[in-house]
């Protein structure tokens, strides 16, 4: 009795033996258990070039500071179909700038693809300014996520049961000062730059963009501007361009060909204070063709990372003498002022 039970175990181990046997033949990967694979991950995921300092995400409804754990199901739409829409905020002196102007452009792009908010714009607010104080953050950036869920491998947004804010604290650094002293190299893009609508929202799909920023790499220059069909400027990969004109006046694209920079905005209602000190004879919206870049007293790169940054050279040629513009440097200087205040 006893011998034949010890046999029909042998067997059953020997099966066993067998069969992992032959899925090691057949198979070159073995499927991990949850830990082995999360266990891999935290060993081998390296954390040397994270800027991520704390992410929350609605899917957890909690924090996370350890990057390796910041993470977004292969399921949302956001990864599968670029579904999804973001913010860029920078922190100064601990506080969240233009909060207001990203939340009502993040609400804009929201909308435009019907993507409802998972929670309040209060409760937002309240949760990206925890998120400083937490990390006790006096300058860096903030992103947000807002994403289409997780949901069936299909283009169909009702495949997915309910969108989910993802936020993450950044340690980013204030650009270098030599830049702002040097100045920026500017081309022009071989691009097709995105139209209306597309443009005007803040989607997860940023390809154009991401090859503006190639092909200014590639180039050895700072950035690209891209023209539309009719041959107006439209904007930089991740920033806008304006420009002092012959006659002295402080002129940005048409709003329906870019995207409605926080930073642009934020420095046209500033630079009225240089057309009431006389710095600038107006301030005026119109569509700028490659002409009046090559002409223009003073180009400059408005955005969130930059503030303003002058342009020195446009396709090698160069613009205000090769020297930064003086409207650029007051601009600079109310923006960061306003920033501090
Ligand atoms: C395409 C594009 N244009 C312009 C901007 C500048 O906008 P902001 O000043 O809000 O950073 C950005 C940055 O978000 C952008 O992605």
């Amino acid at each position: 009795m006893i011998k034949s039970v010890v046999l029909i175990f042998t067997l059953a181990l020997i099966k066993d033996q067998l069969r992992d046997m032959t899925n090691d033949l057949n198979f070159s990967k073995k499927i991990l258990k949850p830990e082995e694979w999360l266990k891999n991950w935290l060993d081998q995921h390296s954390l040397k070039t994270s800027q991520s300092l704390l992410m929350y995400s609605s899917y957890w409804d909690a924090y996370v500071d350890d990057p390796r754990l910041m993470l977004i199901p292969m399921e949302d739409h956001l990864v599968h179909r670029g579904d999804g829409v973001f913010e860029a905020f920078k922190v100064v002196g601990g506080k969240i700038y233009l909060m207001k102007d990203h939340l009502d452009r993040l609400e804009l792009s929201a909308k435009a693809l019907s993507l409802s908010w998972p929670f309040s714009r209060e409760r937002v607010e309240k949760t990206l300014q925890e998120m400083v104080a937490l990390k006790k953050i006096e300058s860096g950036g903030l992103r947000i996520f807002l994403s289409r869920g997780v949901g069936l491998f299909s283009a169909n947004p009702y495949d997915s049961t309910a969108t989910h804010f993802h936020f993450v604290l950044i340690n980013s650094k204030m650009p270098a000062v030599e830049k702002y002293e040097k100045g920026a190299k500017l081309g022009r893009s071989l691009i097709h730059p995105k139209s209306s609508p597309w443009c005007e929202i803040k989607s997860c799909n940023y390809l154009p963009n991401v090859l503006m920023k190639k092909e200014s790499v590639d180039r050895g220059l700072d950035f690209t501007v891209a023209f539309d069909e009719e041959g107006f400027v439209t904007e930089c990969s991740t920033e806008n361009l304006i420009l002092v004109d012959e006659n002295d006046q402080l002129c940005r694209p048409k709003l329906a060909r870019i995207l409605k920079g926080t930073t642009m905005m934020r420095a046209f209602s500033l630079a009225e204070k240089l057309v009431a000190s006389k710095d600038l004879k107006g301030i005026l919206e119109k569509n700028l063709l490659e002409e009046d870049v090559l002409k223009a007293k003073e180009l400059m790169i408005v955005g969130t990372t930059w503030d303003v940054l002058p342009v020195t050279t446009y396709e090698g040629k160069n613009i205000s003498a090769g020297q930064p513009g003086p409207i650029a440097k007051k601009l600079l200087q109310l923006l960061r002022e306003d920033q501090n205040s």
